[in-house]
This record gives C-alpha cells, structure tokens and sequence, in this order.
C-alpha cells in the first residue's frame, strides 16, 4: 500500500510502442502531475556510452556514467519536453532505433538499474507523479497506489513505430522495426534484474484495438475508483 504521506503515483509499464509514453504524457497533463519517462533515462545512459566509445556491456564503466549522469529534462509533461545531456539538446536524438537498441542493452546490467534507482526515486514530487516504464511497478514505486500494464500485439506496436518515424520522414522497414521489437521484447523479459512483468495488482489493458483517449480515460476511471 502507498505510503499516505509520499505524493500519490500512477505507474504505466509495458514494452515499446504500445503508446505507454503517448497515454502517460496524457494522464500527467490531466492530473496536473510530474511525469517520469523512465525509457529516457536508460536512452541518456546508452547514448552517453556510444559518444564515448564505453562498450555497452562494461557495467563498471557505463555504471559509471549513470551515476554521473548529467542529464535535464525541461517543460515536463508537455508536449515538447527538452532533454539535456551534458547541456547539449539530445531530445530527437535519443528515440533513434540505435539509441533504443543501446539502451536496452545497458538495461540488463544491474549495476546500471541500480544507480539509476534513486534519480528516478527522485521524481516522486507533490502532487503526484506518472511513472512510465517497464519496472515502475515491480522494482521501482512497488507502492504505488494504481499500477496499469499496457499491452499490444507485436505487429500493432510495429506499425504504429512504423507510422511515427514515417511521420518524422524517416525511412524504415516493417519487417526490420517487428525484428526489433522481438529481440527488444526478448531482452526486456528474460533479463535477470527487474525482468518486464505485469505488478501484482495491476490493471491490464491490451490497446491493441484502442485509441489512446480511450486509454486514458480508462486509466482515470480505475485512478477515481482507487481513491473514492
Ligand atoms: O521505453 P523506451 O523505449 O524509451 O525504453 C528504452 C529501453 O530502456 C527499453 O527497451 C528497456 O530495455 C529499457 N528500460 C528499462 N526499464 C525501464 C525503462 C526502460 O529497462 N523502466
């Protein structure tokens, strides 16, 4: 149970491109709360080891970097959220596939999930706190008080990956974004720390034939019904 005195939090795990991001930007701009995307954290950690030529399974040293972390994120919850490494704008930078593909491989490394544990502690601010990722509910905010687990089938998170990089005119295949998602999907739940998983408690919504509104409404209905 969520501690009474801590500010409330809304946790939104599930894998890539099933629209987590999109509804939790939503729901925190609904609430008028803080909203942590977690993915971008662990993106700032890979991308921080590619542009210094770190191998991305030296845990020592890309734990390194994690701990010094120097990363802003600007205009939350909005819309156009900045985000700062090392005081340089990496926003578009970091949702390339090769800075995801990097991000989830520092992932499996616990020394990295540990140092980043604190800093995303660190979000739970007055008057509450919308926590996007993939272990905000088992690992990180195990009280939150309502935990949502979004689901998608693998072809429908493809294509809307497939529609969002078409509409940023960036060229891509299907085929190789369903690859991608595979091996990401694979990595994210057979790794031995804080495997993606389903919290216990948590509302399951499969979006695969839902538009995001929907979603979000959704996921107020059952925050009222928690807090009623
Ligand atoms: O959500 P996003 O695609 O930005 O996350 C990038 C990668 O970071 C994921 O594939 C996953 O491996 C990792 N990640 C994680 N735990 C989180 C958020 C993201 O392991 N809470």
């Amino acid at each position: 149970m969520e501690a009474q005195d801590k500010p409330p939090i809304i946790t939104v795990d599930g894998p890539g491109g099933v629209g987590k991001g999109t509804v939790s930007r939503i729901l925190a701009a609904r609430l008028g709360w803080h909203l942590l995307d977690s993915g971008a954290l662990y993106r700032l950690v890979g991308l921080s080891a590619l542009k210094r030529g770190i191998a991305l399974d030296d845990e020592a040293a890309v734990a390194g970097l994690a701990i010094r972390l120097d990363a802003e994120f600007t205009g939350n919850s909005g819309d156009n959220t900045v985000i700062m490494l090392d005081h340089v704008d990496v926003s578009d930078e970091i949702r390339t596939e090769g800075v995801g593909n990097a991000a989830s491989r520092v992932a499996v490394l616990p020394a990295v999930r540990q140092a980043l544990l604190e800093r995303q502690r660190r979000f739970r601010l007055p008057p509450g706190l919308v926590a996007d990722g993939r272990d905000m509910g088992t690992v990180v905010f195990p009280d939150a008080r309502l935990k949502v687990f979004l689901r998608a089938s693998r072809e429908e998170r493809a294509a809307r990956r497939y529609k969002q990089l078409k509409d940023k005119g960036i060229d891509v295949s299907l085929d190789a974004l369903l690859r991608e998602i595979e091996e990401r999907d694979l990595r994210d739940s057979s790794r031995r720390v804080a495997p993606m998983r389903p919290a216990e408690g948590a509302v399951i919504i499969d979006t695969t034939h839902m538009g995001i509104d929907e979603v979000v409404d959704g996921i107020l209905r059952a925050w009222k019904e928690r807090v009623a």
